[in-house]
């Protein structure tokens, strides 16, 4: 039991140094892309830099273009145009966040309220579609077809696999292949476009791209999974998201499917009323926690996650050894021992 507790002290602390590193070796770059994203942001409209502001400035892991830094790093890039590609990046995050969060009704984001709680939900979304169209026109300044067209087509995966979460929601006979589907659309496919992009104004070449491509998606996908462990794991303050958001809103993540399949016909009765036909009550969260350690479901996401994680470590096989792979290999443990 001690070693236990010691090594998944080790393991927490080894995950936040991947990050701090990986911060410290993009820091000149990542100044710039948020000094790009604040100068970017502004509108005449003071309602958009407000509302924009408040989350950008609650600050976030900037993960995803700390991902395209130090990709194109690790290929020894030595032009400028990644600083606003990484920017570009979490601009299409942003954005999605300000959507989803109104879709999901969330209350909080990044230890603050949400723009939608603060807002409401017509200024979140219409502000979440100026910078998503603010991306767009930063592309077009790159200027490179091929980046236009992978971060593009990311755009419209992600709104493909919200949608398609949305019309899942509440359906436990959903099967784990497309709840993968779910993820890999609405999370991995921006991770695999943030470390594939970095490949292609590095003129990496085909096989790069395609490694870079596969490391970003099956990083994504291990992100993901561990977000969803988090939603019923963590803790508020720690995750700055309020804990069992996915419950309340019926969203059928991995815990909840494994603990449905593995339960027993009284315990299918539960998740169908909270679920499916929406009716909770105040300690139906408790009750859920509770068949979830019982069927060791959280466990089952995270060594699923696991899985995902080797397999992005494996793709960067082909690229030379150097600080920035190492960075990359790191992070993978990082997204999987997060408490964040
Ligand atoms: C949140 O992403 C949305 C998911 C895909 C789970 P992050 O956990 O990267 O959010 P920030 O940017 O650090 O706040
Ligand atoms: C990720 O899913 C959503 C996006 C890709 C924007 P979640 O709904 O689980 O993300 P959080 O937990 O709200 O950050
Ligand atoms: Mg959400
Ligand atoms: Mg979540």
């Amino acid at each position: 039991m001690t070693s236990n507790v010691v090594s998944i002290t080790e393991n927490s602390k080894k995950a936040q140094n991947a990050i701090e590193t990986l911060q410290a070796l993009v820091a000149d770059d990542m100044a710039a892309v948020n000094q790009t994203i604040l100068d970017r942001m502004q509108s005449q409209v003071a309602l958009i830099p407000q509302l924009a502001g408040h989350l950008i400035a609650s600050g976030g892991k900037r993960l995803r273009p700390l991902l395209t830094l130090a990709s194109a790093r690790m290929l020894g890039y030595e032009g400028k145009r990644h600083v606003d590609i990484a920017a570009i990046v979490e601009f299409i995050h942003t954005a999605t966040l300000l959507h989803d969060d109104v879709v999901d009704e969330s209350d909080m984001r990044r230890g603050k309220e949400t723009a939608n709680n603060v807002w409401g939900n017509k200024p979140s979304v219409l502000v979440g579609d100026f910078l998503f169209s603010r991306s767009f026109e930063l592309m077009v300044e790159d200027g490179s077809l091929k980046v236009l067209k992978i971060l593009s087509s990311a755009s419209s995966i992600i709104a493909e696999g919200e949608v398609l979460q949305l019309a899942v929601i509440g359906d436990l006979s959903v099967d784990e292949d497309t709840y993968l589907q779910v993820i890999e659309a609405k999370t991995a496919a921006l991770f695999s476009a943030a470390c594939e992009v970095a490949g292609v104004i590095a003129e990496a070449g085909h096989e790069k791209e395609a490694a870079l491509r596969a490391y970003g998606a099956n990083l994504g996908i291990a992100f993901q999974l561990i977000d969803d462990a988090l939603d019923y794991s963590a803790k508020q303050a720690t995750m700055g998201k309020a804990v069992g958001d996915d419950f309340r809103e019926g969203k059928i993540t991995l815990p909840v499917l494994l603990a449905s399949r593995r339960g027993s016909d009284e315990e299918m009765t539960f998740w169908k009323r909270c679920m499916e036909e929406h009716d909770q009550k105040e300690e139906d969260l408790t009750q859920a926690l509770a068949l979830i350690t019982k069927h060791q479901t959280i466990e089952a996401t995270v060594n699923r996650a696991r899985h995902y994680g080797d397999k992005a470590k494996d793709a960067l096989a082909i690229f030379p050894a150097n600080e920035a792979r190492k960075a990359l290999e790191d992070i993978v443990d990082f997204c999987i021992e997060r408490a964040y």
